[in-house]
Formats: structure tokens, C-alpha cells, sequence
């Protein structure tokens, strides 16, 4: 069941989300986390660091598992994912880092660290939430469009389109990666629940065609109405607005 919250603007959505994670770790403290990086839960994350400062929250026994990570950039690269997180939450919340997990990127064998990650995105017994962010592509995790699903974690080659999309984080494009190991569709699709946060109003087309068009690999964000569980989208109105247009039913 796909569950659209409506936030008038980014900090309002990200508040959504922030609440969505703090009901869960109440209820459970030693959650497992599925965690994104990219500028949509960077304000979920902001909110989270203040929760945890003023002790609403803990993340002492929580494990997380992230999605993916640029291949050829160490952890200690500031545009690498392992850098974001610690740089975005882990640094400045209660977690304990050896609970933390991320695909290596400098991996001499890519195909041997998917492997690895299958197995330590399994030792976690389920993930109790999912985060996710959309690409302007439809992809989810660094899944990109394709005509297959797949299912554990794999290497990708990032599309044109998405290495345009985070050029804006690099000195210049050249310097965007070209692969990244991500985890898998099925694998996503395994988590407990999904948190799908969608900002501004590049992403108003893609979410309508992900949420409303058909269920393809070409939009891999649309096998989320497949999702046995709840997908709780945090959106603010600029991503909501073609949703809005089209169909307005669904944001009553
Ligand atoms: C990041 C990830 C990606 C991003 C997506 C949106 O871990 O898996 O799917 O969520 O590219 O990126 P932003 O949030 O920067 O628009």
C-alpha cells in the first residue's frame, strides 16, 4: 500500500520522514535501518541529529545497511557514500560504527564484494525500514533502468543521465564515477517498510510515472506498488505537484 504524506515544503517532508524513523526506533530500538544518501534525507538526517541531541531518540543498538557506493572512491573521499554518512548522521548520533555497513568501493573484485554485501545485507534478518531517494531516471538504490529486475547486490553501470545528475557534487563531470555497487530490487523489495523521500520539482514527473504509469524496469521506482508491505511517501508539494494535477485524489 502506497501511503503519500504531504509536506508543503522540503523541512516539512523531511520532518515527515524524521517522525516515520523516531515511531520506529521507540518501538524498537535495535531497528535495522536501510539508509540513502543524495540530498533527500540529508534534512530527515538533520532532524534525526537533533531528536538524538536532545535524547527523544537512540541509535546505541541499531545496525544499518546503505544502499550502495561509488566503485573507485575510498571511504575517506568526500564524495564517497561512506563519507556522507558519517559525515550527515553517523558522526553526530549515538550509533555505534562497527554497526554500520556499505558496499566497498575499492573492492579489487567487485563481483566478490556483491557477495559479501548479500551476505551482510542477510545477516541482518530484515530490514525494518528502507529509505530511499528517486533519481530523475526512476532509479532506486543506484538501479538504474533496465529490462530485467534485479534481485541481490550488484555492480552497475551509472546511465549518462544520472552521472549528469551528480556532477553536481563533483569539480567537474570527469571526475563522477562510472560504476557503483548497489544493492539489488528484490532486495529492497525484502525490507519490512519503505521510506520513499522525494524533494522539488525535478522529481514531480517521475514520482507521478512511479506511483500512477506501469510497472517496468525502465521506471524502477514503479515495482514499489508491488511492495507487500507500507511505502510512506515524504514529499514536498514542488515533487507532489504533477501527482497533484493528475490525479488529486490521491493526496486527499
Ligand atoms: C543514494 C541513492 C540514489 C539517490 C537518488 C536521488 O544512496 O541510492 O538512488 O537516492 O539518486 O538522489 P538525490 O536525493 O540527490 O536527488
Amino acid at each position: 500500500m502506497i501511503k503519500i504524506l504531504y509536506g508543503k515544503c522540503a523541512h516539512c517532508a523531511s520532518v515527515n520522514a524524521a517522525d516515520e524513523i523516531t515511531a520506529l526506533l521507540k518501538s524498537k530500538p535495535d531497528a535495522v535501518l536501510g539508509l540513502a544518501t543524495g540530498s533527500s534525507p540529508i534534512g530527515m538526517y538533520k532532524e534525526l541529529i537533533d531528536r538524538c541531541a536532545k535524547g527523544e531518540i537512540s541509535f546505541k543498538s541499531v545496525k544499518s545497511v546503505n544502499l550502495d557506493e561509488y566503485v573507485g572512491l575510498s571511504a575517506d573521499h568526500d564524495q564517497s557514500y561512506a563519507y556522507f554518512m558519517s559525515h550527515n548522521l553517523f558522526d553526530h548520533v549515538d550509533i555505534d560504527k562497527a554497526n554500520t555497513n556499505l558496499p566497498n568501493g575499492l573492492a579489487a573484485d567487485p563481483a566478490a564484494e556483491c557477495k559479501r554485501y548479500d551476505d551482510v545485507v542477510a545477516s541482518m534478518g530484515g530490514v525494518d525500514i528502507q529509505v530511499l531517494g528517486i533519481g530523475n531516471n526512476g532509479h532506486i538504490g543506484f538501479n538504474e533502468p533496465a529490462d530485467y529486475f534485479t534481485y541481490g547486490t550488484n555492480l552497475v553501470d551509472l546511465t549518462d543521465s544520472t552521472i549528469d545528475a551528480n556532477s553536481r557534487f563533483f569539480a567537474s563531470r570527469d571526475l563522477v564515477p562510472t560504476q557503483a555497487i548497489t544493492m539489488g530490487i528484490g532486495q529492497i523489495m525484502a525490507a519490512k517498510k519503505i521510506l520513499l523521500i522525494a524533494l522539488g520539482k525535478g522529481k514531480a514527473d517521475i514520482l507521478e510515472k512511479s506511483l500512477f504509469g506501469p510497472v517496468t524496469p525502465n521506471v524502477p521506482a514503479s515495482i514499489l506498488r508491488f511492495f507487500k508491505g507500507e511505502v510512506i511517501v515524504c514529499a514536498d508539494s514542488e515533487a507532489l505537484s504533477v501527482i497533484k494535477e493528475k490525479h488529486p485524489e490521491a493526496l486527499a
